[in-house]
C-alpha cells in the first residue's frame, strides 16, 4: 500500500477545489468525466458548469434537443462525446427510471462509458474497487514502477491494467483515483515534471534511472492526415447556408456548403462539386480568405473560406439560415473562429 498510501498524502496536501469533488452525484460526475477526457480542467471548467446550469439534472439533458446540447459543447471537441452522453441519459430516463445504475457491469453497457469512465463514476459515486486507467495513470506507473513495456500494445495494456488494480488500496478505491488522476493532472506531467518537488520522487524508478523524458513508451506513431477544405458562404441578403454533418468528428455539427481539396481559385470555380452546389444561381465571387490551418489531433485542416453572392439560391440540399440565427447553429471551432476575425476586421 506504500504507492497508494503516499499519492493520498500528496492529494490531500496539493488537491484542487472542483466543483465535482464534493458530491456523489453520478450525473455529475459522469459529466466531469466525459469533459475531462482529452480536455483539461482548466478548458473543461467552464464548459462543466453552464451544462450544470442548462441541464442540472439527467433528466434536463434528456429533455434537450440535439442542437442545444451539442451548441453548449461547441469549441470542446470529440463531439462524439456529446452526442453519447445526449443518448444515454435518455436512455437512462426511460430504461432505468432516471436513476443512473450502480453496478459497475451495467454502468460499463452505456453508450460513450468506457472502462475508465465506468471505474470513475463507480468508485466516486459507490465506492467500488475498481482501478481508473487512463493516460494520467500509464505515466505515473510506467514512471514510478519503471514499465519499459509500451502500453499501446495488447500486452502492454494487460501489465497496466493488471499493476493499476494491484495498486489500488480496495478501501478507498474513490480517494486513490482522485488522488491519481490530480498526481498526473499536476505533478507527474508529460512533459518536464518537477520532480525536485515530487514527495514519491525517492522511490521512483523512472527518476532514478533518468529516464523520466523516456516513459511512458509507445509502439506507434500517430499518422496526420493532410485536408483542404473550401467552405462556400453563400450570403443572400441576410441569410446563408448551412449542412448538418452526418459522419465523422463534426457530426451533428454545421457547417457551409465545403468542397473538399486542394483547388486554385480558377479550378474550384469550373469544378463539377462548384456547379452541384450552385446549380445555376447567379452569383459573384467576393473575399475570399488567406488559407487557415487548423490542428485536430490526427488531422490538419488546410481551409479556405469563399464569400460568394447570389440574389437567389434554390438548392434544398443546405438550410437557409438568417445571420442573426447562425448563434443558434452548433458550427466547429475552426468556422467560429473564422467569423469571429473577420467580424473583428470588419468592425
Ligand atoms: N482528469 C480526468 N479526471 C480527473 C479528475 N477526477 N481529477 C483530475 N483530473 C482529471
Amino acid at each position: 500500500m506504500y504507492f497508494s498510501n503516499s499519492i493520498i498524502s500528496w492529494y490531500n496536501k496539493n488537491a484542487r477545489e472542483l466543483p465535482w469533488r464534493n458530491t456523489v452525484n453520478p450525473y455529475k460526475i459522469w459529466l466531469s468525466e466525459i469533459i475531462l477526457q482529452q480536455t483539461r480542467v482548466s478548458q473543461g471548467l467552464p464548459y462543466y458548469l453552464k451544462f450544470i446550469e442548462n441541464f442540472p439534472t439527467i433528466n434536463h439533458l434528456a429533455s434537450a434537443s440535439e442542437n442545444q446540447v451539442m451548441k453548449l459543447w461547441q469549441g470542446l471537441g470529440y463531439y462524439s462525446r456529446a452526442r453519447n452522453m445526449h443518448f444515454t441519459a435518455k436512455y437512462i430516463v426511460q430504461y432505468y427510471n432516471s436513476q443512473f445504475p450502480e453496478n459497475y457491469n451495467e454502468i460499463l453497457k452505456l453508450k460513450g462509458i468506457g472502462e475508465y469512465t465506468a471505474a470513475a463514476i463507480s468508485s466516486f459515486c459507490f465506492d467500488l474497487p475498481h482501478a481508473v486507467v487512463d493516460g494520467n495513470v500509464i505515466r505515473i506507473l510506467s514512471r514510478y514502477f519503471g514499465i519499459e513495456i509500451p502500453y499501446d500494445t495488447s500486452e502492454g495494456k494487460k501489465i497496466f491494467k493488471n499493476l493499476a488494480e494491484r495498486e489500488l488500496n480496495v478501501d478507498l478505491s474513490a480517494i486513490h483515483n482522485q488522488s491519481i488522476m490530480e498526481f498526473g493532472a499536476l505533478q507527474c506531467v508529460p512533459k518536464s515534471p518537477n520532480c525536485s518537488v515530487c514527495t514519491l520522487s525517492e522511490n521512483c524508478m523512472a527518476f532514478n534511472s533518468n529516464l523520466i523524458d523516456l516513459l511512458p513508451l509507445k509502439s506507434k506513431k500517430i499518422s496526420v492526415k493532410k485536408r483542404y477544405f473550401n467552405y462556400l458562404i453563400i450570403e443572400n441578403e441576410d441569410s446563408t447556408f448551412l449542412q448538418k454533418r452526418n459522419s465523422g468528428i463534426w457530426k451533428s455539427l454545421y457547417e457551409f456548403p465545403l468542397i473538399e481539396g486542394d483547388f486554385t481559385e480558377e479550378k474550384l470555380l469550373k469544378s463539377d462539386e462548384f456547379d452541384e452546389i450552385l446549380q445555376n444561381s447567379d452569383f459573384t465571387i467576393g473575399f475570399v480568405s488567406k488559407q487557415v490551418t487548423h490542428q485536430l489531433t490526427h488531422q490538419t485542416i488546410f481551409a479556405k473560406f469563399w464569400h460568394i453572392k447570389v440574389s437567389s439560391f434554390q438548392n434544398k440540399k443546405y438550410k437557409e439560415v438568417n445571420w442573426d440565427c447562425f448563434i443558434d447553429f452548433p458550427i466547429p471551432r475552426l468556422i467560429d473562429k473564422y467569423l469571429k476575425n473577420i467580424e473583428k476586421v470588419t468592425n
